[in-house]
């Protein structure tokens, strides 16, 4: 991992102005926050900054506005959820650069937070342009990131900010960031890697540059059907992208060069529609899929055998579900290999590291979530670290 400068690093806090990027893109339903989750996880950061003296001023995107000002995606509304999440008054300011935010600083005091508007307002945040990353870094005498999950983002409140303020990484982005190189940059061996979800097409990088660097690269979801189908197996009706047969080749060859071990399902489970329960629910060989019958998990003689492979490794990294999760019983096969991984963490046996919004969501509906080593919130950004992606918001902290 390229060393990064953190918070330790700061040569005097008390009485300057940090911009402190975090991540406040949170889910919202009738104006309302309901899920806190990133907020959670920057609150030590702004804190240990605002009780150290300094004026916190954060910066942050919400939705895709496009460059334009939207009452509908302005942050003045997660105020509230930041204010009980930091225990204290925060300050709102609807710009992010210029006067009025000079003036607000004026009136903070040191140890104040502030949160400026959504960054994505302004045409320049998605430029990255250096103007307005110098018209922002104006107000502040330096610059922490907070926000792994918009590191995959070179915007001029990631990136080009830092090349006006002496820059820094918070406390997520540097858990986040040590969690990470303990899981694929300088591992544990043998590592295993679960990729599941729908498409193989979504996850071409990540699989390229897993099967170079683990050991064992199991296959779940509707990703597995479309390698079975290119092994010659008929898949039926399921979700499968049958013109990637060369694609899924290549990838088979380079693991076979590169001695891992590509797990595919040889039992599944199946039903002529995807509903909960269906009647026409059934369990066969991946050879026995009838015509009409669409795959929605994987068997539990794979998802057994899959078990007993982590159970040899030491280092574990999980990225999508391995069935139709969230209908049921098609979340056993995730639901079980989650729980085995949480067990095996416990023991001190394995690192796990999971992400994904889909992945975060299926380990808690297992109930195995708190006991991964880390699970990370970010999505793009998990996924561009997944591929091997030098990531600009993370590169940019390195001096
Ligand atoms: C996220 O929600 O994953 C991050 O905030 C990034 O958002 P974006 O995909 O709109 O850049």
């Amino acid at each position: 991992m390229s060393s990064f400068r953190t918070l330790d690093d700061i040569e005097q806090v008390s009485g300057k102005v940090a911009l402190v990027r975090v991540d406040l893109n949170l889910p919202m339903n009738g104006g309302q926050v309901t899920d806190r989750t990133r907020i959670n996880a920057s609150a030590p950061t702004i804190l240990e900054l605002a009780d150290a003296g300094a004026k916190v001023l954060l910066l942050a995107h919400f939705g895709r506005p496009k460059g334009q000002r939207s009452s509908t995606q302005s942050l003045s509304m997660v105020v509230d959820a930041v204010q009980d999440v930091l225990g204290r008054e925060i300050m709102f300011v609807p710009e992010v650069a210029g006067d009025v935010v000079a003036q607000s600083v004026g009136i903070l005091r040191d140890g104040d937070v502030a949160i400026l508007e959504n960054t994505r307002f302004w045409p320049g945040e998605e430029a990255n342009d250096a103007e307005f990353a110098a018209a922002i870094a104006a107000n502040g005498d330096f610059y922490v990131n907070d926000a792994f999950s918009a590191a995959h983002r070179a915007h001029a409140s990631t990136e080009a900010i830092t090349h006006c303020l002496p820059s820094f990484a918070g406390r997520a982005m540097q858990k986040e960031l040590e969690a990470l190189d303990r899981a694929l940059g300088n591992p544990e061996k043998p590592v295993a890697a679960v990729v599941g979800g729908a498409k193989v097409s979504s996850k071409l990088a990540v699989l390229e540059h897993l099967v170079g660097i683990v050991d064992h690269l199991i296959i779940g979801g509707g990703m597995a059907n479309t390698f079975l189908a290119a092994r010659g197996v008929d898949v039926g009706k399921s979700l499968c992208e049958h013109e990637l047969k060369p694609t899924v080749e290549a990838i088979m060859e380079a693991a076979d060069r590169s001695g891992c071990t590509v797990h595919l399902p040889y039992d599944v489970v199946v039903a002529t529609e995807f509903a909960a329960n269906p009647a026409s629910l059934r369990t066969c060989n991946v050879h026995e899929v009838a015509a009409e019958e669409i795959i929605l998990d994987i068997g539990p003689q794979a998802t057994e055998a899959l078990g007993d492979v982590l159970k040899t490794c030491r280092t574990l990294v999980w990225n999508g579900p391995l069935g139709a999760f969230e209908t049921e019983p098609f979340d056993a096969a995730t639901v079980s290999l989650a729980k085995t991984a949480a067990a095996l963490t416990r023991e001190g046996s394995l690192v796990s590291v999971a992400g994904g919004g889909d992945t975060v969501a299926a380990l808690n509906h297992a109930g195995a979530g708190d006991d991964f080593t880390y699970v990370s919130t970010a999505g793009g950004a998990f996924l561009g670290w997944m591929e091997g992606r030098e990531l600009p918001g993370v590169a940019a902290l390195t001096p």
